[in-house]
């Protein structure tokens, strides 16, 4: 699975850093690094969606606040 997170400046403004380091630690403590590439993104032109997480090619809204619901709902159900 490849998830895609936006780096671009109005994500990184509301908190892309803390989005990737959420999910790099869910990933850790699931250890799901086998199945989990993440990648970083320019921004994508939907800056009002931020922080823009891709799954494949599904475009989710996460914020740093939301990231362990995120990984849990939407990561883990689409793996199992
Ligand atoms: S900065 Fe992320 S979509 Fe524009």
């Amino acid at each position: 699975m490849l998830i895609t997170i936006c780096i671009g400046s109005s994500c990184h403004l509301k908190g892309s850093r803390n989005v990737i380091q959420g999910l790099e630690r869910k990933i850790k403590e699931e250890q799901l690094s086998s199945k989990i590439e993440l990648n970083g993104s320019f921004c994508t032109g939907e800056c009002e969606k931020g922080v823009c997480v891709k799954i494949d090619d599904e475009l989710f809204s996460v914020s740093p606040e939301t990231v362990d619901t995120f990984f849990t709902e939407e990561v883990l159900g689409r793996l199992n």
